[in-house]
Protein backbone atom coordinates (compact mmCIF):
# COMPACT_ATOMS: atom_id res chain seq x y z
CA UNK A 1 0.00 0.00 0.00
CA UNK A 2 1.17 3.19 -1.25
CA UNK A 3 1.45 6.80 1.13
CA UNK A 4 -0.32 9.64 -0.78
CA UNK A 5 2.20 12.48 -1.07
CA UNK A 6 0.50 15.91 0.56
CA UNK A 7 -1.19 18.64 -1.18
CA UNK A 8 0.74 22.05 -1.13
CA UNK A 9 -1.14 23.89 1.77
CA UNK A 10 -0.42 20.56 3.60
CA UNK A 11 3.27 20.32 2.81
CA UNK A 12 3.54 24.17 3.73
CA UNK A 13 1.61 23.38 6.72
CA UNK A 14 3.96 21.05 8.17
CA UNK A 15 6.80 23.28 7.10
CA UNK A 16 5.22 25.94 9.95
CA UNK A 17 5.85 23.02 12.39
CA UNK A 18 5.34 25.88 15.86
CA UNK A 19 2.20 28.07 15.85
CA UNK A 20 1.08 30.36 18.65
CA UNK A 21 -2.70 29.35 19.54
CA UNK A 22 -4.61 31.97 21.49
CA UNK A 23 -7.86 31.76 23.58
CA UNK A 24 -9.21 35.77 24.15
CA UNK A 25 -12.55 36.73 24.37
CA UNK A 26 -15.33 38.31 27.20
CA UNK A 27 -14.79 35.75 29.44
CA UNK A 28 -11.12 36.66 29.67
CA UNK A 29 -12.16 39.22 31.83
CA UNK A 30 -13.06 36.87 35.06
CA UNK A 31 -9.61 35.35 34.70
CA UNK A 32 -11.57 31.77 35.49
CA UNK A 33 -10.92 30.25 31.78
CA UNK A 34 -13.31 30.24 28.48
CA UNK A 35 -16.13 27.70 29.93
CA UNK A 36 -16.74 29.77 32.80
CA UNK A 37 -20.57 30.02 31.38
CA UNK A 38 -20.96 26.63 32.11
CA UNK A 39 -18.30 25.97 34.65
CA UNK A 40 -19.81 26.80 37.11
CA UNK A 41 -22.34 28.27 35.36
CA UNK A 42 -24.04 31.46 34.86
CA UNK A 43 -26.97 32.53 33.82
CA UNK A 44 -27.33 34.59 29.86
CA UNK A 45 -28.02 37.61 31.69
CA UNK A 46 -25.07 37.74 34.27
CA UNK A 47 -22.52 36.85 31.65
CA UNK A 48 -23.84 39.16 29.19
CA UNK A 49 -23.31 41.95 31.28
CA UNK A 50 -19.10 40.99 30.25
CA UNK A 51 -20.28 42.64 26.71
CA UNK A 52 -20.63 46.28 28.52
CA UNK A 53 -17.72 45.87 29.96
CA UNK A 54 -15.27 44.47 27.14
CA UNK A 55 -13.17 47.17 25.92
CA UNK A 56 -9.79 45.22 24.93
CA UNK A 57 -8.29 48.33 25.51
CA UNK A 58 -4.60 46.43 25.73
CA UNK A 59 -5.33 43.86 22.47
CA UNK A 60 -2.06 45.50 20.34
CA UNK A 61 -2.76 42.66 17.43
CA UNK A 62 1.05 43.64 15.84
CA UNK A 63 2.77 43.57 19.38
CA UNK A 64 1.33 39.92 19.58
CA UNK A 65 2.18 38.91 16.29
CA UNK A 66 5.76 40.36 16.75
CA UNK A 67 5.90 37.97 19.86
CA UNK A 68 5.07 34.93 18.20
CA UNK A 69 7.28 35.71 14.95
CA UNK A 70 10.62 36.69 17.63
CA UNK A 71 9.10 33.04 19.60
CA UNK A 72 10.01 31.51 16.42
CA UNK A 73 6.19 30.25 15.51
CA UNK A 74 4.98 30.64 11.49
CA UNK A 75 1.29 31.13 12.20
CA UNK A 76 -1.56 31.89 15.20
CA UNK A 77 -4.58 30.57 15.70
CA UNK A 78 -7.30 32.96 17.26
CA UNK A 79 -10.54 32.77 18.81
CA UNK A 80 -12.93 34.33 16.56
CA UNK A 81 -15.93 33.02 18.40
CA UNK A 82 -15.97 30.45 21.46
CA UNK A 83 -18.66 28.34 23.00
CA UNK A 84 -20.13 31.56 24.53
CA UNK A 85 -20.79 32.39 21.13
CA UNK A 86 -19.48 35.80 21.35
CA UNK A 87 -18.02 36.98 17.93
CA UNK A 88 -14.84 39.04 17.83
CA UNK A 89 -15.98 40.35 14.10
CA UNK A 90 -18.25 41.81 12.50
CA UNK A 91 -21.33 39.32 12.38
CA UNK A 92 -23.07 41.62 9.73
CA UNK A 93 -26.88 41.13 9.50
CA UNK A 94 -26.19 38.09 11.62
CA UNK A 95 -26.42 40.02 15.08
CA UNK A 96 -24.87 42.29 17.50
CA UNK A 97 -23.57 39.78 20.15
CA UNK A 98 -19.93 40.61 19.21
CA UNK A 99 -16.97 42.92 19.72
CA UNK A 100 -18.07 46.15 17.59
CA UNK A 101 -21.11 46.15 19.97
CA UNK A 102 -19.27 46.22 22.98
CA UNK A 103 -17.32 49.49 24.22
CA UNK A 104 -14.82 48.28 22.23
CA UNK A 105 -16.37 49.03 19.03
CA UNK A 106 -13.79 47.04 17.49
CA UNK A 107 -13.35 44.35 14.94
CA UNK A 108 -10.57 42.48 16.62
CA UNK A 109 -10.30 40.08 13.44
CA UNK A 110 -9.80 42.63 11.07
CA UNK A 111 -6.88 44.19 13.08
CA UNK A 112 -5.38 40.69 13.59
CA UNK A 113 -5.56 39.33 10.02
CA UNK A 114 -3.92 42.61 9.20
CA UNK A 115 -0.88 42.27 11.34
CA UNK A 116 -0.43 38.76 10.49
CA UNK A 117 -0.44 39.44 6.86
CA UNK A 118 2.26 43.03 7.86
CA UNK A 119 4.34 40.48 9.29
CA UNK A 120 4.56 37.30 7.33
CA UNK A 121 2.62 35.38 9.59
CA UNK A 122 -0.24 32.72 8.63
CA UNK A 123 -4.07 33.61 10.12
CA UNK A 124 -5.54 31.03 11.13
CA UNK A 125 -9.09 31.13 12.32
CA UNK A 126 -10.67 29.07 15.81
CA UNK A 127 -14.80 29.08 15.13
CA UNK A 128 -16.74 27.15 17.49
CA UNK A 129 -19.52 24.95 16.06
CA UNK A 130 -20.96 24.58 19.68
CA UNK A 131 -23.03 27.27 20.39
CA UNK A 132 -24.12 28.32 23.92
CA UNK A 133 -25.85 31.52 23.06
CA UNK A 134 -27.03 31.23 19.88
CA UNK A 135 -30.96 29.50 20.86
CA UNK A 136 -31.15 27.99 17.24
CA UNK A 137 -28.52 25.38 18.62
CA UNK A 138 -31.02 23.26 20.66
CA UNK A 139 -34.46 24.30 19.17
CA UNK A 140 -33.74 24.48 14.84
CA UNK A 141 -30.26 22.71 14.35
CA UNK A 142 -30.93 23.41 10.09
CA UNK A 143 -31.30 27.35 11.35
CA UNK A 144 -28.17 27.15 13.44
CA UNK A 145 -25.93 25.31 10.92
CA UNK A 146 -26.91 27.85 8.32
CA UNK A 147 -25.78 30.67 10.53
CA UNK A 148 -22.81 29.01 11.65
CA UNK A 149 -21.83 28.76 7.37
CA UNK A 150 -22.53 32.52 7.11
CA UNK A 151 -20.36 33.21 9.92
CA UNK A 152 -17.57 31.46 8.26
CA UNK A 153 -18.84 32.82 4.96
CA UNK A 154 -17.99 36.81 6.45
CA UNK A 155 -14.70 35.13 7.52
CA UNK A 156 -13.60 33.82 3.96
CA UNK A 157 -14.84 36.96 2.52
CA UNK A 158 -13.43 40.06 4.82
CA UNK A 159 -10.22 39.10 5.90
CA UNK A 160 -7.75 38.43 2.99
CA UNK A 161 -5.97 35.24 3.11
CA UNK A 162 -6.70 33.13 5.72
CA UNK A 163 -3.73 30.22 6.51
CA UNK A 164 -6.47 28.10 8.08
CA UNK A 165 -10.09 27.47 10.08
CA UNK A 166 -9.98 25.52 13.35
CA UNK A 167 -12.88 24.34 14.27
CA UNK A 168 -14.24 23.13 17.44
CA UNK A 169 -17.60 21.69 19.14
CA UNK A 170 -18.97 19.29 16.94
CA UNK A 171 -17.94 16.88 20.17
CA UNK A 172 -21.12 17.88 21.91
CA UNK A 173 -23.75 16.39 19.59
CA UNK A 174 -21.64 13.39 18.21
CA UNK A 175 -24.18 11.88 16.42
CA UNK A 176 -25.31 15.00 14.23
CA UNK A 177 -25.64 15.93 10.98
CA UNK A 178 -23.54 18.77 10.86
CA UNK A 179 -23.60 19.19 6.70
CA UNK A 180 -19.80 19.94 6.95
CA UNK A 181 -20.43 19.40 2.82
CA UNK A 182 -21.64 23.23 3.20
CA UNK A 183 -19.79 24.25 5.65
CA UNK A 184 -15.92 23.37 4.23
CA UNK A 185 -17.38 23.63 0.74
CA UNK A 186 -18.10 27.40 1.62
CA UNK A 187 -14.01 27.41 2.73
CA UNK A 188 -12.96 25.81 -0.85
CA UNK A 189 -15.13 27.93 -2.30
CA UNK A 190 -13.71 31.16 -1.40
CA UNK A 191 -10.23 30.50 0.32
CA UNK A 192 -9.14 26.99 -1.68
CA UNK A 193 -5.71 27.42 0.15
CA UNK A 194 -6.52 27.37 3.80
CA UNK A 195 -6.09 24.43 6.03
CA UNK A 196 -9.49 22.91 7.47
CA UNK A 197 -9.12 21.20 11.07
CA UNK A 198 -11.48 20.27 13.26
CA UNK A 199 -10.56 19.23 16.93
CA UNK A 200 -12.33 16.33 17.88
CA UNK A 201 -11.39 16.91 21.17
CA UNK A 202 -9.61 14.83 24.25
CA UNK A 203 -11.26 11.80 23.94
CA UNK A 204 -10.58 11.08 20.43
CA UNK A 205 -7.25 12.15 19.35
CA UNK A 206 -5.97 11.82 15.91
CA UNK A 207 -9.34 10.77 14.49
CA UNK A 208 -9.36 11.62 11.19
CA UNK A 209 -13.25 12.60 9.83
CA UNK A 210 -14.54 14.61 7.23
CA UNK A 211 -12.79 13.94 3.48
CA UNK A 212 -12.11 17.58 3.45
CA UNK A 213 -9.81 17.80 6.84
CA UNK A 214 -6.78 18.56 6.36
CA UNK A 215 -4.74 17.31 9.66
CA UNK A 216 -5.94 15.88 12.52
CA UNK A 217 -5.63 17.36 16.27
CA UNK A 218 -4.14 15.67 19.41
CA UNK A 219 -5.62 17.96 21.95
CA UNK A 220 -3.60 17.92 25.76
CA UNK A 221 -1.77 14.86 24.05
CA UNK A 222 1.32 14.07 22.62
CA UNK A 223 1.09 12.75 18.72
CA UNK A 224 0.87 9.86 17.21
CA UNK A 225 2.60 9.23 14.21
CA UNK A 226 0.18 8.73 12.08
CA UNK A 227 0.08 5.65 9.55
CA UNK A 228 -0.98 7.25 6.23
CA UNK A 229 -0.67 3.58 4.34
CA UNK A 230 -3.86 3.08 1.91
CA UNK A 231 -4.55 6.97 3.24
CA UNK A 232 -6.59 8.72 0.13
CA UNK A 233 -5.09 11.65 1.54
CA UNK A 234 -2.83 12.75 2.91
CA UNK A 235 -3.30 14.57 6.51
CA UNK A 236 -0.71 16.09 8.85
CA UNK A 237 -0.95 16.05 12.64
CA UNK A 238 -1.18 19.19 15.27
CA UNK A 239 -1.04 19.08 19.06
CA UNK A 240 -2.54 21.75 21.20
CA UNK A 241 -1.44 22.69 24.34
CA UNK A 242 -2.29 24.77 27.39
CA UNK A 243 0.81 26.68 29.13
CA UNK A 244 -1.18 26.11 32.08
CA UNK A 245 -4.24 23.91 32.80
CA UNK A 246 -6.38 26.65 31.11
CA UNK A 247 -7.23 28.17 27.46
CA UNK A 248 -8.45 31.32 28.14
CA UNK A 249 -6.70 33.61 31.33
CA UNK A 250 -6.48 31.64 34.53
CA UNK A 251 -5.91 34.33 36.60
CA UNK A 252 -5.70 31.92 39.97
CA UNK A 253 -3.79 29.07 37.47
CA UNK A 254 -0.36 28.67 38.47
CA UNK A 255 0.49 25.36 37.34
CA UNK A 256 2.81 27.09 34.31
CA UNK A 257 4.77 24.42 32.57
CA UNK A 258 8.65 24.62 32.08
CA UNK A 259 10.27 25.94 29.10
CA UNK A 260 12.08 22.70 29.60
CA UNK A 261 8.76 20.86 28.90
CA UNK A 262 7.54 23.15 26.31
CA UNK A 263 10.73 22.27 24.24
CA UNK A 264 10.73 18.26 24.68
CA UNK A 265 7.28 18.72 23.70
CA UNK A 266 7.89 20.96 20.49
CA UNK A 267 10.75 18.02 20.11
CA UNK A 268 8.64 15.31 20.25
CA UNK A 269 5.93 16.59 18.26
CA UNK A 270 8.44 16.63 15.23
CA UNK A 271 9.33 13.68 16.13
CA UNK A 272 6.04 12.40 15.29
CA UNK A 273 5.86 14.60 12.08
CA UNK A 274 3.63 17.02 13.70
CA UNK A 275 2.97 21.02 14.70
CA UNK A 276 2.80 22.24 18.18
CA UNK A 277 0.19 24.80 18.33
CA UNK A 278 0.69 26.68 21.81
CA UNK A 279 -1.84 28.44 23.93
CA UNK A 280 -1.51 31.48 25.55
CA UNK A 281 -4.64 33.42 27.13
CA UNK A 282 -4.65 37.13 27.15
CA UNK A 283 -5.78 39.38 30.09
CA UNK A 284 -9.46 40.83 29.88
CA UNK A 285 -7.86 43.73 28.51
CA UNK A 286 -5.68 41.83 26.13
CA UNK A 287 -2.58 42.31 27.33
CA UNK A 288 -0.45 39.34 27.25
CA UNK A 289 0.72 38.56 30.83
CA UNK A 290 4.57 38.64 31.44
CA UNK A 291 5.19 34.88 32.21
CA UNK A 292 3.15 33.96 28.86
CA UNK A 293 5.87 36.28 26.79
CA UNK A 294 8.74 35.26 28.64
CA UNK A 295 8.13 31.69 28.43
CA UNK A 296 7.68 31.65 24.56
CA UNK A 297 10.85 34.19 24.29
CA UNK A 298 12.61 31.09 25.89
CA UNK A 299 11.42 28.61 23.27
CA UNK A 300 12.26 31.09 20.45
CA UNK A 301 15.83 31.14 21.46
CA UNK A 302 16.15 27.51 21.53
CA UNK A 303 14.78 27.37 18.39
CA UNK A 304 17.26 30.28 17.03
CA UNK A 305 20.56 28.16 18.50
CA UNK A 306 19.17 25.34 16.64
CA UNK A 307 19.15 26.90 13.49
CA UNK A 308 15.19 26.20 12.45
CA UNK A 309 16.03 22.06 11.91
CA UNK A 310 12.57 21.80 13.55
CA UNK A 311 10.57 23.28 10.14
CA UNK A 312 12.89 21.49 8.00
CA UNK A 313 13.19 18.44 9.39
CA UNK A 314 10.92 15.27 9.06
CA UNK A 315 10.84 11.76 10.47
CA UNK A 316 12.83 9.37 8.31
CA UNK A 317 13.21 6.33 10.73
CA UNK A 318 15.61 6.75 13.24
CA UNK A 319 15.48 6.39 16.72
CA UNK A 320 17.75 6.77 19.70
CA UNK A 321 17.63 5.50 23.17
CA UNK A 322 15.36 7.07 25.74
CA UNK A 323 13.90 10.15 24.05
CA UNK A 324 16.59 10.51 21.77
CA UNK A 325 15.65 10.86 17.64
CA UNK A 326 16.91 11.61 14.29
CA UNK A 327 15.27 13.87 11.66
CA UNK A 328 15.94 14.48 7.82
CA UNK A 329 15.75 17.45 5.53
CA UNK A 330 14.33 17.41 1.82
CA UNK A 331 17.70 18.03 0.93
CA UNK A 332 19.34 14.94 2.38
CA UNK A 333 20.87 16.28 5.77
CA UNK A 334 19.98 14.12 9.29
CA UNK A 335 20.41 15.79 12.68
CA UNK A 336 20.31 13.87 16.00
CA UNK A 337 17.87 15.64 18.95
CA UNK A 338 19.82 14.59 21.78
CA UNK A 339 17.60 14.89 25.37
CA UNK A 340 18.71 15.52 28.71
CA UNK A 341 22.71 15.71 28.72
CA UNK A 342 24.12 16.72 32.75
CA UNK A 343 26.14 19.92 32.87
CA UNK A 344 29.73 18.47 33.22
CA UNK A 345 32.32 20.64 35.40
CA UNK A 346 33.15 21.25 38.58
CA UNK A 347 31.41 19.49 41.62
CA UNK A 348 31.56 22.17 43.81
CA UNK A 349 29.05 24.31 41.27
CA UNK A 350 27.51 21.73 39.38
CA UNK A 351 24.42 19.61 40.42
CA UNK A 352 24.52 15.87 39.74
CA UNK A 353 27.79 16.56 38.06
CA UNK A 354 27.20 13.33 35.94
CA UNK A 355 29.69 11.89 33.26
CA UNK A 356 28.59 11.59 29.79
CA UNK A 357 28.03 8.15 27.69
CA UNK A 358 27.70 7.53 24.64
CA UNK A 359 24.58 7.94 22.58
CA UNK A 360 23.06 4.90 19.75
CA UNK A 361 20.90 5.40 17.13
CA UNK A 362 19.12 3.00 14.73
CA UNK A 363 18.06 3.43 10.86
CA UNK A 364 21.12 5.94 10.09
CA UNK A 365 21.81 4.89 6.10
CA UNK A 366 24.64 5.97 4.46
CA UNK A 367 28.60 6.38 5.28
CA UNK A 368 29.04 8.89 8.06
CA UNK A 369 31.85 11.37 7.80
CA UNK A 370 31.29 13.29 10.97
CA UNK A 371 29.20 14.11 13.64
CA UNK A 372 29.15 17.58 15.08
CA UNK A 373 26.92 19.76 17.09
CA UNK A 374 24.78 22.21 15.54
CA UNK A 375 25.36 25.01 18.00
CA UNK A 376 29.22 24.97 18.30
CA UNK A 377 30.22 22.99 15.01
CA UNK A 378 32.16 20.35 17.28
CA UNK A 379 33.06 17.62 16.29
CA UNK A 380 32.29 14.29 18.12
CA UNK A 381 33.98 10.77 17.90
CA UNK A 382 31.40 8.55 16.60
CA UNK A 383 31.37 4.76 15.39
CA UNK A 384 29.05 2.92 12.92
CA UNK A 385 28.06 0.06 11.49
CA UNK A 386 27.16 0.88 8.00
CA UNK A 387 25.34 -2.52 7.82
CA UNK A 388 23.06 -2.86 10.52
CA UNK A 389 22.01 1.63 10.59
CA UNK A 390 24.00 1.65 13.73
CA UNK A 391 25.35 4.78 14.82
CA UNK A 392 26.83 5.47 18.55
CA UNK A 393 28.92 8.96 19.15
CA UNK A 394 30.06 10.22 22.59
CA UNK A 395 27.88 13.28 23.21
CA UNK A 396 29.69 16.52 25.31
CA UNK A 397 27.78 17.64 28.42
CA UNK A 398 27.34 20.99 28.50
CA UNK A 399 29.92 23.28 30.37
CA UNK A 400 28.83 25.59 33.56
CA UNK A 401 26.55 28.41 31.84
CA UNK A 402 24.58 26.09 29.66
CA UNK A 403 21.63 23.88 29.54
CA UNK A 404 19.83 23.19 26.24
CA UNK A 405 17.97 20.80 27.47
CA UNK A 406 17.83 19.30 24.02
CA UNK A 407 20.45 19.73 22.34
CA UNK A 408 20.76 18.87 18.06
CA UNK A 409 24.06 17.29 16.42
CA UNK A 410 24.37 17.70 12.56
CA UNK A 411 25.27 13.76 10.76
CA UNK A 412 27.42 14.60 7.78
CA UNK A 413 27.51 12.01 5.14
C1 LIG B 1 -11.69 22.11 24.07
C2 LIG B 1 -12.45 23.18 24.81
C3 LIG B 1 -12.13 24.53 24.40
C4 LIG B 1 -10.80 24.82 23.80
C5 LIG B 1 -10.30 23.70 22.94
C6 LIG B 1 -8.92 23.93 22.42
O1 LIG B 1 -12.37 21.53 23.07
O2 LIG B 1 -13.83 23.03 24.73
O3 LIG B 1 -12.47 25.43 25.38
O4 LIG B 1 -10.96 25.91 23.01
O5 LIG B 1 -10.42 22.51 23.58
O6 LIG B 1 -8.35 22.78 21.91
Amino acid sequence: MSVPTPEKRIADFEKMAYGMFIHWGMYSQLGMGEWVKAIPGMPDEEYDKLKDTFTGKDFDAEKIVLLAKRSGMKYITLTTRHHDGFSLYDTKELGDYNSLHSPAKRDFIKEFTDACHKHGIAPFLYHTTLDWHNKDFDNDFDAYLEYLRRSVEILCTGYGKIGGFWFDGNWSKRDADWKLDDLYGTIRKYQPEAMIINNTGLSARGETGHPEIDSVTFEQGLPEPINREGMKKYVSGEMCFTLNDHWAYGKNDYNYKTPAELIKTLCKCRKAGANLLLNIGPEGDGGIPVIMEGILSVIGRWIEQTKGVIYEGKPCGISGIWEDFGLKTEDGRVYLFVFDLPIVGNESVTVNNAKVGPRAFTGVKGQVKAVKWLDNGRELPFAQNEEAGLLSFLPTGYQYGANMVVRVAEVQF
